[in-house]
């Protein structure tokens, strides 16, 4: 209903691929966000009509034959050179559907941005990071999934960007969740997760937690969180009641924060694939626009609901 209300131009890079072509046909229809797809323009018609999809009223738009090429690229010459990119290689940037749509959020031409469904992560994330850079007052950028079920929405994070954080990186990804979870009118209860509850088990990975939650209390005194937990004590409130009777956290946690990419990524997969839970994400946060990931195993309504989300 938000997003129908004040109608975002949500920009696809990947538009000549099947799942995006067909979110796309949708989101027009539904009047949720104005879509963009970037790519050539017959091999979408084509892919289109393969799927019997309607494009009618969505534009369409080739980076090499578009009018704001040249200024695209003489833009990100700008922003790149220190970094010793040529103007050549500025040119050859810009026509690439992913760097074109990310110097078309940098200029306002679009609002957002959603791809991933064929790029990995990290190849969609260099450019949002390298050109739009994070929003001011944030030194890092991480990510949330939402995990929903029928009247359970969860927040996961990060199980996407940061492979190993230090414990201000952690405690920072903490923040950053607390926020997305107030930003959506979601309730939040922040579980720093671990091997270790309270103090059960020893070693340099639950310190790390530990420390890092230390941070996030003293950076926002008023703030649910606790950690180290493990997912059970977190989450179950007969385990969370014996392993930490003291917690306004434990048992009833509502944001999970992962201390590592390898235990985010493969929890939010295993909550997804045995769990049942529907995955929406990776969000970033911490750009300085809404520009978000899918996974590249996403179908067509998790391409929808990113648009919206994006929107
Ligand atoms: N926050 C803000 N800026 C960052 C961050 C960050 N977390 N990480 C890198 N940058 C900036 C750098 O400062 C640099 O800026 P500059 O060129 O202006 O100096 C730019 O981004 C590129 O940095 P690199 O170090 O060249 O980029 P890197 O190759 O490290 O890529 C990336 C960064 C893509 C985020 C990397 O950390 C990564 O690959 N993460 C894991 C992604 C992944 O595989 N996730 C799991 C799958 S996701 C899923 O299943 C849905």
């Amino acid at each position: 209903a938000k997003a129908k209300t004040n109608v975002k131009r949500v920009v696809l890079p990947e538009g000549d691929e099947s799942r995006t072509i067909q979110a796309a046909a949708i989101i027009k229809k539904e009047g949720l966000a104005e879509p963009v797809l970037i790519g050539d323009p017959e091999a979408i018609a084509k892919e289109a009509s393969n799927l019997g999809v309607n494009l009618e009223g969505i534009e369409i738009i080739a980076p090499c034959n578009s009018v704001k090429f040249d200024e695209y690229a003489a833009t990100l010459y700008d922003l790149r050179k220190a970094k010793g990119v040529t103007e050549e290689q500025a040119k050859t940037l810009v026509s690439d559907p992913m760097y074109f749509a990310v110097m078309m959020v940098k200029l306002g031409d679009a609002d957002g941005l959603v791809s991933g469904a064929v790029l990995t992560t990290g190849d969609m994330l260099r450019p949002a990071l390298q050109i739009i850079k994070t929003a001011p007052g944030v030194k890092s950028v991480s990510s949330v999934f939402f995990m929903c079920m029928p009247g359970q929405t969860y927040i996961y994070g990060d199980c996407a960007i940061n492979l190993n954080p230090t414990a201000e990186e952690l405690a920072g990804i903490a923040l950053q969740c607390d926020d997305t979870a107030k930003a959506f009118g979601l309730p939040s209860r922040v579980a720093m997760l671990s091997y270790s509850t309270i103090n059960s088990g020893k070693g340099p990975d639950a310190d790390l937690v530990k420390a890092a939650t230390a941070m996030v209390k003293e950076a926002r005194p008023e703030m649910l969180v606790d950690g180290p937990l493990q997912y059970d004590a977190a989450t179950t409130p007969s385990v969370g009641s014996l392993k930490a009777p003291n917690s306004a956290v434990a048992g009833k946690a509502t944001v999970f924060v992962f201390p590592d990419l390898s235990a985010g990524n493969i929890g939010y997969k295993i909550a997804q694939r045995l769990g049942g839970f529907e995955a929406y994400g990776p969000i970033l946060l911490g750009l300085n626009a809404p520009i978000n990931d899918l996974s590249r195993g996403c179908n067509a309504e998790e391409v929808y609901k990113m648009a919206i989300i994006t929107a």
